[in-house]
């Protein structure tokens, strides 16, 4: 099968490399910026690959909504089968992407946007055919993975930590998504597509870790935690959708501790396989490219689908979720909810709260923010 690429940047340039000695794939076309067509393999005009009958899948790494969406629509509707690591675009678009497929009888696999090198979303689309997935989640982006590495592990900066991921080639074009969890929501997203058939796109919350200080660090490790970025969807008793983003400290011997750099820990539970945990390269150029290619494979044996073309977009409810937080809030302010213990340092408090919903805690810290607070919260880990 003739593979065309559309970017050619971190992830665009493995893709080709891996596609010309793939066995089964061959490298078509790559889509460049006009005037970036220096070489004869690089053209600078979607028409160029949508009209070349040659080309039997469009693997889009470009990344943004658009104007990669346009360019997917235009290479489903020639009947390419279509390959994305574009999270961004199949959170936005994925339902319409799904159904023009199906209309075109052609496929649509994105396995790359959701985990790096991981095949979490190729292998829960398959365990959602036999089991009833209760829940999915887990470190979901490798370039905060990282930094909290980084930065608790050698006392590297918070600057310095995210100037070496964005080297490493692990960070989006501009890190915010990254950095405020909005990266890992994103995936979060895709993976309820995946296990529930439904989007989730309005109500969702994410919290990142750039309230994140060294003096977090050193005070959650004199505690004994760690910290970590994690990604939790599910389906709740009362069969509502939760999907949210928020650091969450563990003990030192959590499993969740050992996964480090720009590796990703991807987790569903099935109610009968139990839980299913996958852990690998989260991001940057070779395991991503991997990916993609595991994607084009799957085409050429047959795959269609990760996103059932029924899959509908919906609203999360987070109110149906509870645990215990971490909150660091300026010395001297009431913490709105309720507090079992805090600890005065340098300034700040750091209080423990009660059990509370992970919506009135989202709600809580905005509402200091939007006053002028500076806060940091994580969860308590089970
Ligand atoms: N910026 C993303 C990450 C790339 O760090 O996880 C892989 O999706």
């Amino acid at each position: 099968m003739k593979v065309a690429v559309l970017g050619y940047g971190t992830v665009g340039f493995g893709v080709y490399e891996m596609l010309k000695q793939a066995e089964g794939l061959e490298a078509g076309p790559v889509l460049v910026r006009p005037g970036k067509d220096d070489e004869p393999f690089k053209v600078s005009s979607i028409e160029q690959i949508t009209e070349d009958a040659s080309v039997d899948v469009v693997a889009e790494v470009m990344g943004g909504v658009e104007p990669a969406f346009s360019y997917a629509c235009a290479a489903l509707k020639a009947g390419k089968h279509f390959v994305t690591s574009n999270k961004a675009l199949v959170a936005a678009k994925g339902p319409e992407l799904a159904k023009l497929a199906k209309d075109k009888q052609v496929g649509f696999l994105f396995s790359a946007a959701c985990g790096g090198g991981v095949p979490f979303l190729h292998n829960l689309s398959l365990a959602v055919q036999s089991d009833e997935i209760l829940s999915v989640g887990g470190i979901l982006n490798g370039t905060t993975n990282y930094m909290l590495d980084q930065m608790q592990s050698t006392g590297m900066s918070y600057a310095d930590a995210l100037s070496d991921a964005q080297k490493l080639g692990y960070a989006e074009a501009d890190p915010t998504a990254d950095v405020t969890g909005l990266d890992a929501l994103r995936k979060i997203m895709l993976a309820c597509a995946v296990a529930f058939n439904v989007l989730p796109v309005d109500g969702l919350l994410h919290e990142g870790i750039d309230s994140f200080s060294a003096a977090d660090s050193s005070y959650i490790q004199s505690k004994g935690l760690t910290c970590r970025l994690i990604a939790s969807g599910g389906k709740a008793e009362n069969g509502s959708i939760y999907a949210f983003v928020e650091p969450v400290l563990f003990e030192r011997d959590a499993a969740e501790c050992s996964v480090l750099k720009n590796f990703n820990m991807a987790k569903y539970n099935g109610k009968n396989s139990g839980r299913i945990v996958m852990i690998g390269q989260g991001a940057g150029r070779w395991p991503t490219a991997s990916a993609v290619l595991r994607d084009c494979s799957d085409i050429s044996c047959g795959r269609r689908f990760m996103m059932k073309p029924s899959c509908e977009a919906g609203s999360a409810d987070n109110a149906c979720c509870a645990h215990r937080y971490l909150v660091r809030i300026p010395a001297g302010i009431a913490f709105p909810l309720p507090v079992e213990a805090c600890e005065e340092a340098d300034g700040v408090s750091y209080c423990r709260t009660g059990e509370v919903s992970v919506s009135a805690m989202h709600e809580a810290v905005n509402k200091l923010r939007a006053d002028g607070n500076s806060v940091f919260f994580a969860a308590i880990g089970e």
